[in-house]
């Protein structure tokens, strides 16, 4: 799969975060989180009920904008590893998304295969799959 254009990198102020949908590519959801001069990105896919981090647009950090944060339960995420420092998922991960910066731009690059390579891919699971 080709690359996507996501977003200007001056489109994300520090301290910022922003979703993004791609449902056309029958994917989970991503969103970049910025800090300082660089930009972050994962699945939006808490580990812990593997539903996205956002009850509000945009919604992904913690008020001192210093973890990422879940709005379920609260877990909180350390923003440059995706890794939960609290909650309920404490010691599982976000999954990192490939980006890079390129002329003041921010790609998703070869999205599927790269995340299959590192054995990190996982979908959300269906209703179906869901207990109960
Ligand atoms: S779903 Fe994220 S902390 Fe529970």
């Amino acid at each position: 799969m080709p690359r996507r254009r996501l977003c200007e990198f001056d489109a994300l102020g520090d301290g910022e975060a922003k979703g993004f949908d791609t449902d056309d590519l029958d994917l989970p959801d991503i969103f970049l989180v910025r800090k300082g001069d660089e930009i972050f990105g994962y699945l939006n896919d808490c580990p812990h009920w593997n539903i996205p981090l956002d009850l509000a647009p945009d919604k992904f950090l913690s008020r001192d904008k210093q973890r990422i944060q879940c709005s379920n339960h609260g877990a909180r995420f350390a923003i440059e590893t995706g890794k939960c420092n609290f909650g309920q998922c404490l010691g599982q991960a976000l999954t990192a998304i490939p980006i890079t910066v390129e002329d003041n731009v921010v790609w998703l690059e070869d999205y599927g295969v790269r995340l299959a390579e590192r054995g990190q891919w996982r979908l959300t699971p269906t209703p179906s799959d869901e207990p109960g």
